[in-house]
This record gives C-alpha cells, structure tokens and sequence, in this order.
C-alpha cells in the first residue's frame, strides 16, 4: 500500500481542470485530494463537489485547518508570491503554475524561502513532460544522432486562446511569459544551459497589449545554436495547437517533429517515424490531449519527488534558470542597432 498524501489545490479556473482530474487519477499512485480553494465560491463549491474535495474561498483557512502533505497552486501569476509564501510559512511542499513570477526579483525570492525553510518548491512546467517531448529527449540521449548542435524549437499557432483565458489580451509582458517560459525551458532541456541570448518581439495581432511573437536566438554552453520561437499569430493549416515542434540536428543524425506527434529520425542516413501521440485521457479532448497527458505526467513527477524527498527536475532552482532566460530576452529586445 502506497502512503496517502494529502494534496490541495488553489484557483478552480479554467487550466485547473486539467490538474483536479490529474489528482484523481493518480489515487492509485497515493494522491488524496482533500481541499480545493478559490476566492470565488461559485468555482470553488462544484468543484469541491464533483471531485470529492472540501471546499475554501481562503487559502490561510485552507493551510490552517487541513494538514497538506502537497499544494498545488494553479491561480494566475499576480498571486504566486504571496501564496507560495503562505505555503511555505506553513511548511506544505509547493507547486506553482508557471509562470513561476511576476518577474525576476519575485522569482528570487520564493527560491531563497524554500531554500531557507527547506520546503520542497517546483513549478508546474509541462511541456517537458509532453510524450512527444519526452520521447526526442530520450532519442537525444540514445546517441542516434550524436552531440546536437543546432535546433529550432518553435510553437506556431493561430488558435484562439483568448477564448479559455482573455485576460492574456491585458498581459503587458504576454507571449514571453505565457509561451516562452515553456519553450525556453524546452530548449534548456533538449540543448543544455544557455551562454547568450538575443530576441526580436512583435505586437502583431493590434487588439492585445503585449507582444504576441517571440523569435530568440540563444547559444548554449555545448555550442549549439537555437532558434526559439512562439506566436499566437500564425495562420497556418492545418494548425499545430498545442504542440511544441522541434528540428534537431547533431553530428550524425537529426530529429524533426511534425504535427500530430510525429517524430522523424535520421540516424546515419536512414529515417525512422516514430508515432509519440498521447492517449485522448477520459477526461480529455483533442487538440488539448497532448497537453492534458502531460499534467498528469507532471503531477506523477512532483508527487514521486515529494514522497522520495527530492528536488523536482523542474523545482524552483531549475525554473530560475529559465525565468532568467525571460528576462534576458526582454531586456535584449530590439538593443542591438544597426550601426553602417
Ligand atoms: N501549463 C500550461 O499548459 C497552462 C495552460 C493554461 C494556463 N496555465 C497557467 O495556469 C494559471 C491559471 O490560469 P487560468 O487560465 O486557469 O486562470 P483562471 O483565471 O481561469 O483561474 C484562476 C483561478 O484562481 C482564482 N484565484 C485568484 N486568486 C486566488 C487566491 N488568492 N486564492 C484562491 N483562488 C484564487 C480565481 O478566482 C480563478 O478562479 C496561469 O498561471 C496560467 O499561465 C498553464
């Protein structure tokens, strides 16, 4: 018998969805959710009721009255800091939707209060734990295409998000926060940490506030070169919504993805097609399949981790490196002029 641990979740929104069902099915694996919070009583009661939670409109209450073994934090960003805070003056091992914060200096800091407390902190970072993602780490690793030296990684969709979360239309600081933590985080794990980084931003579609096209372009510590880019502007058929694509090529062989999760491997000059698309979960519905399987990836992952008292491979120390990423490229943007 595994030993049950008691999770509870904050913010019954829309992405948190995807999290409470992650919790249910991982009861097998020892998940227990016992809690669920919003401010909002009309979120938080049916959610509650339909997966067998108690219920709270106050975190603090929430902290005081359960014993958390877990808490996973799925609000929007402005509430990250004082809620990770909150969790961790009450010891509870932390997960936080990306992104991790508001900017760096916030990021900093909920690194320095886990370290202090010793309290485990880790960020729901998915995309690396998308199965087609998964599998072209696993074929890098493999040596079939030897040391990778160039790549692109890029997610290009023209999908209306704005419908599931319009407050993304007021984001001042929009796609670099909302995508680019991912694909950032995507090429630190497949090319390895970055030395220099540089990137372009556009506003293309006039009706929202911040950029919503990033293109980068980075050198990793290996050599290796990366082109990483995400719009919410490419009208494209048919649309790659929500996969991350990646051209990948090394010494001796390359890996292409193409849509509908497919992976191509030239290895040594023959092409294998791998077939890496996930499961529709019962709870799931395409295109969101290959972004729903990994939240419950992810969350296997944490509880894993928590339970064998280790760092998460996307805890609060990892994902400071990709925040870092973010910040960089904000403030690289558009400075290098062009001096004939
Ligand atoms: N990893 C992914 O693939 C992915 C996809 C979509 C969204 N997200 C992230 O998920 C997070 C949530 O996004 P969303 O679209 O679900 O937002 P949302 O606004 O739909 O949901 C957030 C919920 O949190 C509640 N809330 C706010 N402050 C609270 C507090 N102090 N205590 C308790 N509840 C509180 C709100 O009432 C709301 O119901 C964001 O950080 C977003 O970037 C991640």
């Amino acid at each position: 018998m595994v030993k049950k641990i008691a999770v509870g979740l904050i913010g019954c929104g829309f992405f948190a969805q995807n999290h409470l069902h992650a919790w249910k099915d991982l009861a097998p694996d020892g998940a227990n959710l016992v809690a669920v919070c919003d401010i909002d009583p009309e979120k938080a009661r049916p959610v509650g009721e339909k997966f067998g939670a108690r219920w709270y409109t106050d975190a603090e209450t929430m902290f005081a009255t359960e014993r958390l073994g877990l808490v996973d934090i799925a609000t929007q960003v402005r509430t990250h800091l004082p809620l990770v805070e909150m969790a961790i003056r009450h010891g509870v091992p932390t997960i936080t939707q990306k992104p991790f914060g508001q900017n760096i200096g916030e990021v900093r800091r909920m690194v320095k209060a886990s370290r202090a407390a010793g309290v485990f902190l880790a960020v729901h970072e998915n995309f690396r734990f998308t199965r087609p993602l998964l599998k072209v780490a696993e074929i890098i690793k493999s040596g079939a295409i030897g040391t990778p030296n160039w790549a692109r990684i890029g997610f290009r969709t023209g999908y209306d998000i704005y419908a599931g979360q319009p407050y993304l239309r007021e984001e001042q600081r929009f796609i670099l926060m909302d995508l680019g933590v991912h694909v950032l985080d995507v090429a630190r794990v497949l090319l390895g940490e970055v030395e220099h980084i540089t990137a372009e931003l556009q506003r293309r579609n006039p009706t929202v506030k911040g950029e919503d096209t990033a293109t980068m372009l980075l050198r990793h510590a290996s050599g290796a070169v990366s082109v990483v880019e995400c719009t919410y502007e490419s009208r494209r058929v048919p649309d790659s919504f929500p996969e991350t694509l990646v051209e990948i090529e090394g010494e001796t062989g390359a890996i292409v993805s193409r849509i509908g999760s497919k992976i191509e491997v030239s290895s040594n000059g023959t092409l294998e097609v791998i077939d890496a698309d996930p499961p529709v979960l019962p709870w799931a519905a395409r295109p969101w399949h290959v972004a729903q399987e990994s939240v419950l990836t992810t969350c296997r992952h944490m509880l894993r981790s928590v339970r064998a008292g280790r760092p998460a491979d996307t805890s609060a120390e990892d994902n400071l490196k990709t925040f870092a990423l973010v910040e960089a490229a904000y403030e690289q943007a558009g400075k290098v002029r062009l001096k004939p």
